[in-house]
């Protein structure tokens, strides 16, 4: 450890970029062609921002805009906002970030403590818009005396800094033997900076852009034509507009992919290969892989980015409710009727059932009190009978006496009832004709019920 370190940094500063590449072994499922991971998430404030924010403000004070006790403003994904934040601070100067209401709370929470302040603004409001959080850090800028925007989709200094640093490191890691360069767009920053880099070394460098689905950045690429684009939840890359820093001549193709191939990748890679891994680093090392596979070379050599730290995402790729209600993770699949019953969101937490004997009109409040839709009817463990409610009610409509009757006057055949192991799939086919639900028995007691409805509830997710 001391060999890479081997004597004390003055401040915190100097240990922006210089990541280390690592290469993906399990998520390539098999490919021949090696791709490499730089873990920009290593640097001291967790992303590939850390480069641009001291550079921006460092570009800020050479051209004389920023000056001691002077505010920087950035409208910012978070990231930038924290290497800002972080260099500011070092610096002696205040910040302020605008933020889109979509990011993550880790991501504002974090700007605080680096010491920012944060104003959040709407994510789904038109890009002219005075809440748009571009117009709102324009808006800050000009009224607050001595502060500059950093402005990181318009700087040169953002692209230079990747020219200059995150270019020139690829290429000096690889020993020149970088092909491919699989990268998103944000501010395209990164991608045009180390895309001049890698093509001014080597022509043939092969710059891949990939974009989540709803920017359009890829369309534009592909078709010339500016799209409507659609909200999506990956953070920090994509836009709404054609970035200034983004140099679309140094990119030979752009691909997009979704947000769910994205988060799954993402939780891969923190799982499988131990890096931790934003959801945006999903979407590139799913672009990454894509094509490794395409072009199975192992003289190949497939470049690409963890851009952020996976913590950050802790509340949404790596939280299965959240992942879930995206429609991002399938609910797992119960494999016995024991685990179906078991998974059922039930109201009622016992098997509710009443005896031959019981009168209907105790049976009927039961159905009611419990808000259900039939009913076992039980004898010393056994199922004897069932009542439906649609049937029963239709039976008391016909002849009001049967309220005094006992149950069996009035029940239908019995459900069937399934041995707790069986197999959870066997329970469709059986509801689809004749039976409106059917039990499940564990040793000797029934301990609940799978009805029509839950099949249809598991069937719709
Ligand atoms: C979280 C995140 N931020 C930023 C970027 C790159 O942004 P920019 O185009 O602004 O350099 C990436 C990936 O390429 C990213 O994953």
């Amino acid at each position: 450890m001391a060999e890479r370190h081997p004597r004390p940094y003055d401040s915190v500063l100097e240990l922006i970029g210089g990541t280390p590449m690592v290469r993906l072994h399990s998520v390539t499922d098999g490919s021949k062609t090696p791709v490499y991971a730089k873990c920009e998430f290593m640097g001291p404030g967790g992303s590939i921002k850390d480069r641009i924010g001291l550079a921006m403000i460092e570009a800020a004070e050479a051209e004389g805009s920023l000056k001691p006790g002077g505010t920087v403003v950035e409208a910012t994904g978070g990231n930038t906002g924290l290497a800002l934040a972080m260099a500011a601070s070092l610096k002696g100067y205040k910040c302020i970030c605008t933020m889109p209401d979509k990011m993550s709370s880790e991501k504002v929470k974090l700007l605080r403590a680096f010491g920012a302040e944060v104003v959040i603004t709407p994510t789904a409001v038109p890009p002219d818009h005075p809440d748009h959080y571009l117009q709102k850090a324009r808006s800050i800028t000009a009224e607050t005396p001595g502060a500059v925007m950093a402005d990181q989709f318009y700087n040169p200094a953002n692209p230079n800094a990747h020219y200059a640093t995150t270019g020139r490191e690829i290429w000096e890691q690889s020993e020149g033997r970088v092909t491919h360069f699989v990268a998103s767009a944000g501010t395209g920053g990164t991608i045009t900076g180390v895309g001049r880099y890698l093509k001014e070394h080597n022509p043939d460098v092969r710059i891949v852009g990939v974009d989540p689905e709803g920017s359009l950045i890829a369309p534009y690429f592909n078709t010339g034509e500016m799209i409507e684009g659609h909200p999506y939840k990956v953070e920090g890359i994509g836009n709404d507009k054609i970035p200034g820093t983004l140099d679309l001549d140094v990119v030979d193709e752009f691909r997009s992919a979704g947000d769910g191939v994205a988060f799954r990748m993402a939780r891969r890679v923190s799982r499988e290969e131990g890096l931790f891994a934003g959801g945006s680093a999903g979407l590139l090392v799913h672009a990454a892989v894509e094509v490794a596979r395409e072009i199975e070379d192992p003289d190949a050599f497939v470049v690409t980015l963890v851009c952020d730290w996976g913590e950050r995402y802790l509340s949404k790729a790596y939280d299965d409710d959240w992942m879930r209600e995206n429609g991002f993770l399938e609910r797992a699949r119960p494999r016995s009727v024991l685990e179906a019953v078991r998974s059922k969101k039930s109201r009622v937490s016992t098997l509710v059932t009443v005896e031959p004997t019981t009168p209907v009109r105790m049976a009927l409040s039961a159905i009611t009190a419990h808000d259900i839709g039939q009913l076992p009817v039980v004898r010393d463990h056994e199922c004897v009978g069932s009542l439906t409610e649609s049937r029963l009610m239709a039976q008391i409509i016909e002849d009001p006496g049967l309220l005094d009757k006992p149950v069996e006057a009035v029940m239908a055949a019995p459900f069937p009832v399934l041995d707790s192991h069986v197999d959870a799939e066997e329970v469709r086919p059986l509801l689809a004709r004749d039976n409106a639900a059917c039990l499940v028995r564990d040793g000797e007691a029934l301990v609940g019920i799978l009805t029509r409805y839950d099949v249809v509830q598991a069937l719709t997710g």
